[in-house]
């Protein structure tokens, strides 16, 4: 075991890690995380992204030893004083049905929002190409982010 400190959607946590354990395994199941989904656990589905130092990872990718000293960011902190203005737009659109992929989507267009808040529809393309959705198709969700950045 080992003992990682990082940030968690701005508290500082401290936690002892078993050298094997990823860091979906230790968000989910030691703290409580629960908006990073398991779809795949091998890299392939998006649904258990979460924001790291600001980019986007693939939870079930990482060792949750390679985050000590990191900041990290889960849908939970970023809805933390109630729906953000870029859930609100996902929300308006009706993007999601079952929304297991939603936290893995939102925060992909997070981070591509925040590097180029004026993106284009191929850009939006390539932000989400990661984050599969079995419900809905990306139609909603390419509208839902050009909708919100038009209200900037
Ligand atoms: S659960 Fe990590 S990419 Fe699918
Ligand atoms: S809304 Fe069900 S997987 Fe995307």
């Amino acid at each position: 075991m080992k003992k990682n400190v990082f940030s968690l959607n701005d508290e500082i946590r401290s936690i002892y890690i078993n050298p094997n354990e990823t860091l979906l395994e230790v968000l989910r199941d030691k703290l409580g995380v629960k908006s990073p989904k398991c779809g795949c656990d091998s890299g392939d589905c998006g649904a258990c992204t979460v924001l790291i130092d600001g980019k986007s990872v693939r939870s079930c990718l990482i060792l949750a030893i390679e985050v000590d000293g990191s900041t990290i960011s889960t849908l939970e902190g970023i809805s933390k004083d109630g729906l953000s203005p870029l859930q609100k737009a996902f929300h308006e659109h009706n993007v999601f049905q079952c929304g297991y992929c939603a936290p893995g989507m939102i925060l992909s267009a997070t981070e591509l929002l925040k590097k180029n808040p004026h993106p284009s529809e191929h850009d939006i393309k390539e932000a989400i190409a990661g984050n599969l959705c079995r419900c809905t198709g990306y139609i909603p969700v390419i509208e839902a982010i050009l909708d919100f950045t038009k209200k900037d």
